[in-house]
């Protein structure tokens, strides 16, 4: 057997210490399909005294994580510090510059420095690996970049965020407040370091950046996704949903069509008869539509510690076996500059919730107004009664465009008899 690849990891937290202690308890059959062993000769983390159930005894510690990069002893280097920013970014530069593979579970650094980061892989000639960042344990990258790649992609979808889905089934099913869900997520360790980044939609984003590189083979381009997040929802949209026959997901969306590429996170309504709509807790969803191979969706756990090292210890055996792809799937110099389409220009249709006033002729002001935007109504809901006060009003649409229903909700909004800001949830059909 061949000389053992040495890793260096950086970060000892959910990602690394499960990194650490997976190639150590499969060590003898990562060997086997690495060729040779893989094993951690170096750490870097900020508390060097923290229990991390990690035997830490023969380990090189570094105390400044991007010294890693420079260790003779270090061939790979894995970073699970996390942050697009500070030492996670100097470290994978210092890496990929010394011309050292990296392994990252890191969206965020990827979806907003990725271009440059993959610049310098290809200009270096080294692998920038980071199946971990994307829907967890789930091998959507290898999907998309290798599994895929003799199709025309049209569309990547998926439930990217795991703390998302865990707040609205747990909303659902056990009937929670959104709050109370969020801390259980956070003590479970599916939340990031800031929860608005899950909560708002940012992770899923950075995760959908990536996705959407990869199907299209056009450079990552995180400011271009269109993103809203789940702190609006509420449970009489959840009960409503039921009521129509949908469940509500956060989604992420790309799709690639004539006049270019979206990609869009937000809230949606799926058919309780889509397979997605029974993806539900902590699991991620990844739904791809290739040309040849039709839709396919791959389920998993999306956080944690064992599918995230699963995932990266994946990206170490690729690289212990000379296995190479480029970072979006074809070189800098063939990559697509297909334009990127505006939110404005999406087209589906919509669930709307107004809270109006309990009087005749309010169902009459609010279709005139969907009447003036050319909105065609596929279905209303209104039950309970109580004059004077408060109902709920609930309306379906068929496809229009966003922008007339964006201005439809502004004068839906301006209405006297709409007592609150309107909800809008757009309908999939995945
Ligand atoms: P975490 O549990 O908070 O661990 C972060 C680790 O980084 C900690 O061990 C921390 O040290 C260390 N660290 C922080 N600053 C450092 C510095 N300046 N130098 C060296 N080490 C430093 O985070 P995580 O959940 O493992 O996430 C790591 C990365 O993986 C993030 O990019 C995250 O988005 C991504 N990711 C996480 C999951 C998941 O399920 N958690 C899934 C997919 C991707 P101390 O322990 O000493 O404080
Ligand atoms: N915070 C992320 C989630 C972790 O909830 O999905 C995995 O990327």
């Amino acid at each position: 057997m061949s000389k053992p690849l040495a890793i260096g990891i950086a970060g000892l937290g959910t990602v690394g210490a499960g990194v650490a202690n997976l190639l150590r308890s499969n060590a003898g059959l990562i060997a086997s399909r690495a060729g040779r062993p893989i094993v951690v000769t170096a750490v870097s983390s900020r508390d060097r005294n923290k229990d991390r159930g990690v035997p830490l005894a023969g380990l090189r510690w570094y105390e400044d994580a991007v010294a890693l990069a420079a260790d003779p002893g270090v061939d790979v280097v894995v970073e699970a510090i996390g942050g697009s920013e500070g030492p996670a970014r100097a470290l994978v530069e210092a890496a990929l510059a010394a011309g050292k593979p990296v392994v990252t579970a890191n969206k965020a650094l990827l979806a907003i420095h990725g271009r440059a980061l993959a610049a310098l892989a290809e200009q270096k000639g080294v692998t920038l690996a980071f199946e971990a960042a994307v829907a967890g344990g789930i091998p959507a990258i290898k999907a998309l970049r290798e599994g895929f790649s003799g199709n025309q992609i049209r569309r990547v979808a998926g439930i990217l965020n795991g703390t998302c889905n865990y707040i609205l089934t747990e909303m659902r099913i056990r009937g929670l407040q959104f709050a109370e869900v969020l801390r259980e997520a956070q003590k479970l360790g599916y939340a990031e370091a800031d929860p608005a980044f899950d909560i708002d939609g940012i992770d899923a984003a950075h995760k959908l950046a990536i996705l959407a590189a990869l199907a299209f083979n056009r450079p990552v381009a995180f400011d271009e996704v269109h993103v809203e997040g789940i702190r609006e929802i509420s449970a009489v949209d959840i009960a409503m949903a039921e009521a129509l026959g949908f469940r509500i997901k956060l989604l992420g969306i790309a799709e690639h069509g004539e006049g270019g590429v979206s990609a869009r996170v937000h809230p949606c309504m799926v058919p309780l008869s889509a397979p997605i709509a029974r993806v539900d807790g902590v699991f991620n969803a990844v739904v791809a539509e290739g040309d040849a191979v039709g839709r396919v969706m791959l389920e998993g756990r999306g956080a944690g510690g064992g599918p995230t090292a699963s995932a990266v210890v994946a990206d170490l055996i690729d690289i212990a076996r000379d296995r190479h792809s480029p970072v979006w799937g074809a070189e800098q110099s063939a990559l697509s500059h297909a334009p990127a389409l505006p939110m404005q220009r999406h087209r589906g249709a919509y669930y709307l919730r107004l809270m109006v006033l309990d009087r005749p002729g309010v169902i009459a002001d609010v279709t005139a107004v969907l009447r003036d935007a050319a909105i065609s109504l596929e279905s209303m809901l209104q039950r309970g009664r109580a004059p004077g006060e408060a109902v709920p009003v609930v309306l379906t649409t068929h496809e229009c465009e966003e922008a007339a229903m964006q201005a439809a909700m502004s004068r839906l909004a301006a209405l006297d008899c709409v007592l609150e800001k309107p909800a809008l949830i757009r309908i999939e059909a995945l």
